[in-house]
């Protein structure tokens, strides 16, 4: 079965199935009102309520070697609170997705952590991968996006590249409801200058061992 031109939309048939598809044929899929309304609701809510001090300057690097480079990226990270109703909720839809994924993929898909993410006008992520092959535990990226009524020019796009430097089309709106997941260490990928406050959930599934 091969999934629709992407974007895709709008919500039907089995998410977890087209996602696997997705990666399974391109590498990557990118879903239109992925999740039930309600769980993408109470995380705009909770963003709404949730103050700009909550969230910090994201680094880059891993763990010990932690960065903050203003030139590479200027978004402001919060990571999730799994005792929170609305992260909880989000949180089961993703654990529900893991287990589809290691089911028809077999990826060992292991645990998953996530952030939201706030870029405020001006704010960027310059070109990057999440992982490097063999350096990392980090397989597969998800990025859901919580900007209701988000248009063209208030930029903020994401932009993958394949590893040759080959720019997918098309580049993806933060849209509202919109759910990108790709492999981690095959897409370097960019965020272009927001004009607008701009709002995600990142995550990453994993695997508990390097790979090789
Ligand atoms: C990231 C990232 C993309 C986006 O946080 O690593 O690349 O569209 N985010 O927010
Ligand atoms: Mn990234």
């Amino acid at each position: 079965m091969s999934e629709l031109p992407s974007p895709v939309g709008p919500r039907d048939g089995d998410v977890t199935e087209r996602i696997a598809n997705g990666l399974r044929e391109k590498g990557y899929s990118i879903i239109l009102d992925a999740l039930p309304p309600p769980i993408t609701e109470d995380l705009l809510k909770r963003i709404i309520e949730l103050e700009p001090g909550d969230f910090k300057p994201a680094g880059i690097g891993r763990q010990g070697a932690l960065l903050v480079n203003p030139f590479v990226r200027r978004d402001h990270i919060l990571w999730l609170d799994a005792t929170h109703p609305a992260d909880s909720a989000y949180l089961i839809w993703m654990e529900t997705l893991r287990q589809g994924l290691n089911r028809r993929l077999f990826l060992g898909l292991f645990d998953y952590e996530c952030h939201f993410a706030h870029y405020p006008p001006g704010a960027f992520y310059k070109r990057h991968l999440d992982a490097f092959k063999g350096d990392t535990n980090r397989v597969v990226t998800t990025v859901l996006y919580l900007n209701p009524g988000w248009t063209v020019a208030d930029g903020g796009e994401l932009r993958l590249y394949t590893l040759n430097g080959d720019e997918i089309s098309p580049r993806i709106l933060p849209v509202f409801g919109t759910l990108v997941v790709f492999l981690s260490a095959d897409f370097p990928h960019a965020v272009a200058v927001a004009n607008r406050h701009r709002y995600s959930v990142t995550g990453w599934f994993r695997v508990n061992t390097p790979m090789d």
